[in-house]
């Protein structure tokens, strides 16, 4: 097991496998940058899939016991159910999960199922099908995102986590909509503060629905009860609701969680991230390219873990003033 200079073990390793998705979320991938003609990464520049198998055993030489496969939409990289079958064969994976928008599940749960996915995570911002379309993409449909959820459900994903992105003024109105939706469909659902990720989304201050208002307009309507965390660095905070149903909030900006940070992040083109809020990842795929050894690029990578201190969320200044700071985009490391 290894160590950065804050004491923080390597566990966790999202991986992202596409940079492309169907969806325009205007936090994420705003349709007037995201346009038909965006260019995305050139296929020669992402990893394949033997390479992504290497680096996932090194980390797992150096402590990651899990993996969340991310995007863009992890689902749009062709194939993706035989990378699940190959990192579902590493001994040390005792967690390999998958974060999607859930608009292909419905086709794909079953294979995701067999392959090896243990679990789940679907974003879903509103159950309002015009919001949606405003949201994500005015060609989407809220339904089909939909049946993908009952879709994974009925193949045997248990518990479905849901993360839901709350901004100040655009979907808190769809906080408790979306709770009970949750709670009825057996789904663990996740209120998420809006956060200054990259540069593309014009990110303010006063966007934030905090955690705390959050808490407010649930209990407004059912008794909560703080829960433990799972386990230790879990990024939500837990509560358990009248009847028995469960739900979280992640509050990044209100209340970070830098200290109990052990994830590292593989962007498509092979460059490692040590902070979501990073501004250059390592590039290890030249090295790998270039024939580096397996004991070469460990040693990479166990330098880059012990020399990292990222504490981002937790420096960030105090009344959550806007960085300057060219930072990483979300579709490109996954989130
Ligand atoms: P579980 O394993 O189910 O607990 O989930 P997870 O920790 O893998 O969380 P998930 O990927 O679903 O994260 C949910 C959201 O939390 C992400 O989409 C981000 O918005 C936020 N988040 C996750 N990790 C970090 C992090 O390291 N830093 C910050 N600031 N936010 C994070
Ligand atoms: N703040 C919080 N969460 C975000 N996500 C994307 N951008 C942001 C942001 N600025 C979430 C998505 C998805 C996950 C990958 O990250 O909604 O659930
Ligand atoms: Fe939306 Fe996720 Fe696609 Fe970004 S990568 S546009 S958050 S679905
Ligand atoms: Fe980890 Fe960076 Fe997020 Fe802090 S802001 S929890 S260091 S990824």
């Amino acid at each position: 097991m290894i160590q950065d200079l804050l004491n923080r073990p390597l566990r966790d390793l999202r991986i992202s496998v596409t940079d492309r998705c169907n969806f325009r979320c205007n936090y994420c991938m705003p349709e007037d940058v995201f346009g038909l003609k965006y260019k995305f990464m050139d296929r020669g520049k992402i990893l394949s899939f033997e390479e992504i198998l290497s680096l996932a055993k090194l980390g797992a030489e150096l402590g990651v016991t899990k993996i969340r496969l991310t995007g863009g939409e992890p689902l749009l990289r062709a194939d993706v159910v035989k990378l699940i079958k190959m990192l579902a064969g590493i001994p040390e994976i005792q967690d390999l999960a998958l974060t999607t928008n859930g608009y292909f599940l419905e086709k794909k749960a079953e294979s995701l199922k067999k392959a090896g996915l243990q679990r789940l995570t679907i974003s879903l911002d509103t159950l309002d099908a015009n919001l949606f379309k405003k949201l994500a993409g005015k060609h989407l449909n809220l339904a089909q995102v939909l049946r993908g959820i009952k879709a994974a459900q009925d193949v045997g994903f248990s518990p479905i986590k849901i993360n839901t992105v709350i901004r100040k003024g655009v979907n808190e109105d769809e906080i408790l909509k979306l709770l009970r939706f949750s709670n009825e469909s057996n789904l663990i659902i996740r209120f998420i503060e809006y956060m200054d990720v990259g540069n593309l989304n014009g990110w303010e201050p006063q966007d934030v629905f905090s955690a705390n208002e959050i808490l407010d307009i649930i209990k407004k309507e059912f008794a909560v009860t703080a829960m433990d965390k799972n386990y230790k660095g879990e990024v939500a905070e837990r509560y358990s609701i009248t009847g028995g149903g469960e739900f979280g909030i992640i509050a990044s900006v209100s209340q970070p969680f830098c200290g109990g940070c052990s994830r590292a992040r593989l962007s498509a083109d092979g460059y490692l991230f040590t902070c979501l809020f990073g501004n250059a990842g390592v590039d290890i795929k030249t090295d790998m390219r270039n024939g580096a050894s397996d004991k070469e690029l460990l040693n990479k990578l166990r330098n880059i873990w012990q020399n990292r201190s990222d504490q981002y969320s937790e420096k960030r200044s105090p009344n959550f003033s806007k960085q300057t700071k060219p930072k990483v985009e979300m579709y490109h490391i996954g989130g």
